[in-house]
């Protein structure tokens, strides 16, 4: 074949493909898919990997050098006007699927009911002993967690060395002298005797820390309800009626008390007092071990020490305290078996008290 016909032939080949690539631009931006599939199926075909451009790049050995450069602009063309077609008709059908989520919503529906939380058994337990104790008269005192040893034990009548800190394992603050975390809502009383004057008729609701090993009955954080009434010729009589019309209040009308002698250094005498459970199955057996008598508080007359301590005349003045746990009380209440169920926040727990508040 002379030289000259192959240049023609060359020439004729190349417009041939030149001819292919406009062919396929025109395709491209006439080009109208409708919905997902359809514009998937044109993605596929121009921009996929085996797309129908692909193949016509390697066509550029058969185009004259002279050509080669406008060939591969063409080229590049083609699959310029792809990607810009593929995200106009993305963008379309977005807005669409947008539009159409829009259209079905049905404005006559009932609404959805949002989803309450429930309040924790230990605060359904805690605001019920604050309700029963405001009702009669008693205010409530909120203090600090971190406390100086000294309101926490010495003025508590319980002096460095004294045997009864052994009572409480302490949490002691690192570092800095004579600060823990409070042993018991009893250091409320000595805050409140300091600041305050009698009649005082005060309770004191708050968290607690003992450095206890954890275990299904003991915990090293929980709380207390403290109470504290002193005034003139308030007596132990004072104290057992205030304390009857409690547990009648908690437990319900025919609840029994007792009040069993027992010892706290900021007590002078000091009982534990009881509500009657009963025995009516093999629990109230083993959480009365086997009595039907179930401590709930520590109570007594506050030693004159600590209203000397407090700067309050105890020739003047006497009082009665007593001080409760309230996990033990929403345990016994909702007969939860292990105290750490209390802090663990499981949804699966909180759910079961409803909206109890
Ligand atoms: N603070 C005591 C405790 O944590 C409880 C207590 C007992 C408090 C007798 C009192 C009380 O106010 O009079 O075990």
């Amino acid at each position: 074949m002379s030289e000259y016909l192959r240049q023609t032939n060359r020439k004729n080949m190349a417009k041939e493909i030149f001819d292919k690539v406009e062919a396929i631009i025109v395709e491209i931006q006439a080009a109208q898919p409708e919905g997902a599939e359809a514009i998937e199926q044109f993605r596929i075909k121009y921009l996929g990997t085996k797309n129908i451009i692909k193949p016509l790049m390697g066509e550029i050995r058969n185009i004259p050098n002279e050509q080669k450069k406008e060939f591969g602009q063409l080229i590049n063309k083609a699959k310029e006007v792809a990607e810009e077609k593929f995200a106009a008709l993305q963008a379309v059908s977005v807005a669409e699927a947008a539009q159409s989520d829009a259209n079905s919503i049905d404005l006559t529906a009932p609404g959805e009911p949002l989803a309450l939380g429930a309040r924790h058994p230990v605060s359904i337990m805690m605001n019920r002993i604050i309700e029963i104790f405001t009702r009669i008269g008693f205010t409530i005192a909120e203090e600090r967690e971190i406390e100086a040893d000294w309101y926490n034990f010495t003025a508590m009548n319980t002096p460095e060395d004294h045997p009864a800190r052994d009572m409480q394992d302490t949490f002691y603050m690192r570092g800095i002298e004579n600060m823990l975390l409070r042993t018991h809502t009893s250091s409320v009383q000595a805050r409140v005797m300091t600041t305050q004057k009698p009649p005082i008729r005060i309770i004191a609701p708050g968290r607690v820390y003992r450095n206890e090993t954890i275990s299904s009955r003991s915990h090293c954080q929980f709380h207390q309800v403290e109470g504290l009434y002193v005034d003139e010729k308030v007596s132990f009589a004072d104290m057992k009626q205030t304390l009857l019309y409690f547990a009648k209040e908690m437990y319900g009308p025919q609840t029994e008390i007792r009040l069993r002698p027992s010892y706290f250094p900021f007590t002078e005498p000091s009982a534990e007092m009881d509500v009657y459970w009963g025995l009516k199955d093999e629990t109230d057996y083993r959480i009365t071990k086997g009595t039907g008598w179930l401590e709930i508080l520590g109570c007594g007359m506050v030693d004159p020490a600590v209203l000397e301590n407090c700067g309050i005349n105890s020739k003047k003045y006497t009082g009665f305290a007593f001080g409760m746990g309230i996990e033990r009380q929403a345990m016994l209440k909702y007969r939860i078996s292990d105290i750490r169920y209390l802090f663990e926040n499981d949804v699966r727990l909180m759910k079961q008290f409803g909206r109890a508040f």
